[in-house]
């Protein structure tokens, strides 16, 4: 047992020697508010070489010069990867379609930048606050403008980017590791109502066999958009609604946001008053602000004691059979409120490690503790399984506790596009789990784009389709035969990838690695990959080339060209090229991940000169057991032996047998 872990301890990135903070000059640091965004204390404190801090009328100023030809990061954030010349606001907004400040602020707060240096060495430099700031990046240099009083730094070296990013997730907290269904297909609509239209939808993926493994409810699944209430007419028996969909092989998520109905006799909002959960004015009166349901008061999450509430509503929800919890509207977004918010004066009353602060201090973490207490509040009511929480709104460090979205995009080439870099930079801003409303929210989507969208859409971490009310249908069978057939194909392919997504997942949740990569990761002292942002890395061993990407920059070296299934060479599919030298654990295609991928295993072995390597991991899909022992971690090597190649396990950790029965082997050799 002594030598695995130490065996482990080695094959992860050292920790903290590598991270190095530095305090603002001439200030206690027992007067800086704890952080939000890091797991726990870390660095060696340093006085010299790091940045410069100055005080403004307005807070505190902090520039550090990453002596980086590129820079990256920033979060959730519209235009290019390469974020050279660009300043955004960090201050969480719910922005549709992103048109607020010209989709310079979105729904998450990441005060993160990752510059790489012209020889491919990096430099991280993460600021700790959670206030309201602006973030530049330009000529090599970072700065954040804050409102914050003072704040910490802490800058991370490494000889790659990977490193830097790696270690971002070890010292803010890595994913923890999801139950496999969430890596399959999701389909969602605003809203699927009442519970008729669930059934059919559900129904119809089964009867064209398109693989998806949930269906999601959005708000018109409640009674007059009260939380954790369910529309009588509509959805009279949810536990039935949520049976129908397990007996078929789906998983259901149902969404929650934070606004409590202001609604006397409503037992949510009496239990709320009973304990004063709510955020207060600057006068002490319960906040009230308008969101769907009409008038609105909002849990103060910065309570423990509240915390605690919010997580006990819970358990006789999922007792209904809910699978997994949405939750959105949680920057918070206040219809008509200042800024689309809350006033900045307003007063949470914090407790346990957090102090009592403004709005202005806590807005940005606002959504970060909710989906904290909502992750608890699902752990608590069903310790035998792993929580699923999506979030819209987070702050760095938040992928502790949800997955996330990039929020309402729209059905435009522009956003489909824009959706690669999106999630590229949130993957390098500590959130691996992430990914687009694939075929976009608002607006018409048409066959053509929702194709492409697929066809790309189908390789990102989170794979969930989206439409807006009022707006076409946008299932994949929507737009006619040749739609349907590309999303079919499209979707085949991901779950026919299913175990090696499974792998990078675990990998990511121990070592904070990111699963969706730029390209220039392949070779990040290439500096002409440096802005590629059509193309994209899975994990170390495969890219994905959109077919709609035009001259991608792609990394030297030999790829070879990746087929999964019959047809998947055809219109909309995306290209996909295995690294020479790799192992690419693949299983077969099924209509949701409950089904047994493994039967049979398919490794796809791409040999360079010396053969080629591999790992797959593979549990028992959802629960704890792999914290004991019940899993497998397989290496796989192939040699050349007589002209022939022969492909073993060549060891595994874990206590699992292999979960499959038959292992064929496919060789990928044409370019
Ligand atoms: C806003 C969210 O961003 C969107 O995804 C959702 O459909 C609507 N709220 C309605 O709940």
């Amino acid at each position: 047992m002594r030598t695995l872990v130490a065996a482990l301890l080695l094959s992860l990135p050292c920790l903290a020697q590598e991270v190095t903070r530095y305090n603002p000059p001439g200030i206690d640091p027992k007067d800086l508010p704890p952080s939000l965004a890091l797991v726990q204390p870390v660095g060696r404190l340093a006085e010299v070489g790091g940045p410069t801090f100055t005080r403004t009328n307005k807070g505190m100023t902090v520039t550090m010069d990453l002596d980086a030809t590129d820079l990256y990061g920033g979060g959730e954030v519209t235009g290019p990867l390469r974020r050279n010349g660009t300043r955004i606001e960090l201050w969480n907004h719910d922005n549709y379609q992103y048109k607020d400040y010209g989709g310079k602020r979105l729904y998450q707060s990441h005060p993160w930048a990752l510059g790489v240096a012209r020889d491919g060495t990096a430099t991280g430099v993460l600021f700790d606050t959670t206030y309201r700031s602006f973030l530049s990046m330009q000529n090599g240099t970072v700065t954040l403008e804050s409102t914050a009083p003072a704040l910490p730094v802490y800058v991370i070296h490494g000889s790659n980017p990977q490193e830097v990013v790696a270690k971002l997730g070890q010292i803010t907290g890595t994913i923890p590791l999801p139950p496999r269904w969430a890596l399959g297909y999701h389909q969602c609509r605003y809203s699927y109502a009442p519970e008729r239209e669930v059934e059919e939808v559900a129904t119809e993926f089964r009867k064209r066999h398109i693989p998806c493994d949930v269906v999601w409810m959005d708000i018109d699944y409640m009674d007059g958009y009260r939380i954790f209430t369910f529309d009588p007419e509509g959805f009279p028996d949810p536990a039935r609604t949520n049976e129908f969909l397990h007996q078929r092989g789906f998983k259901s998520i149902w969404m929650i946001d934070p606004g409590v109905k202001k609604d006397p006799g409503y037992s949510i909002f009496e239990s709320g008053n009973q304990k004063d959960v709510w955020v207060k004015t600057a006068s002490g009166q319960p906040f009230v602000g308008k969101v769907w349901p009409g008038e609105c008061q909002f849990p103060d999450f910065t309570r423990p004691d509240v915390r605690q509430w919010w997580a006990g509503l819970y358990k006789p929800f999922l007792a209904k059979g809910v699978d997994g919890v949405w939750n959105d509207m949680n920057e918070p977004a206040v219809f008509e409120g200042v800024d689309k918010s809350m006033p900045l004066d307003n007063r949470h009353e914090g407790g346990g490690e957090l102090p009592a602060g403004p709005h202005l201090q806590y807005h940005n973490a606002y959504g970060m503790l909710m989906v904290r207490a909502t992750r608890e509040g699902l752990q608590a009511a069903r310790p035998e399984k792993r929580p699923f929480v999506l979030t819209r709104a987070n702050y760095l460090g938040g992928q502790r506790y949800a997955a996330t979205w990039t929020g309402d995009n729209s059905s435009t080439w522009e956003d489909m596009k824009m959706s690669v870099p999106m999630s590229l930079t949130l993957s390098l801003s500590g959130q691996p789990f992430n990914g687009p409303d694939l075929g976009g929210f608002a607006l018409n989507a048409g066959g053509n784009l929702w194709a492409n969208w697929v066809g790309s859409g189908a390789f990102f971490p989170f794979c969930r389709a989206h439409g807006s009310k009022g707006t076409d249908r946008k299932e994949p069978w929507s737009f006619g035969p040749e739609t349907e057939q590309a999303a079919r194909i499209a979707l085949s392919r991901r779950y026919r990838l299913l175990p090696y997504l499974y792998t990078l997942f675990e990998r990511s949740s121990r070592t904070g690695e990111p699963i969706m990569r730029p390209v220039f990761f392949a070779d990040p002292a290439d500096p002409s990959l440096r802005s590629e942002q059509q193309a994209f890395m899975l994990g170390p061993d495969l890219i994905v080339v959109p077919a709609w990407a035009q001259h991608p920059r792609l990394p030297k070296g030999q790829w070879r060209e990746l087929h999964l299934l019959p047809g998947d060479d055809g219109p909309f599919q995306a290209r996909l090229l295995q690294r020479a030298g790799s192992i690419i654990p693949l299983g077969r295609v099924v209509e949701n991940t409950e089904q047994d991928s493994l039967q049979p295993l398919t490794l796809s072995v791409a040999p360079n000169g010396s053969g080629a390597s591999g790992e797959l991991y593979w549990d028992a899909g959802d629960g704890f057991g792999y914290r004991h022992g019940d899993y497998r971690r397989s290496k796989f090597v192939a040699r050349q032996l007589d002209g022939r190649w022969k492909v073993e396990e060549v060891g595994h950790e874990g206590n699992r047998a292999p979960d499959w029965k038959r292992q064929d082997v496919t060789i990928v050799s044409s370019r």
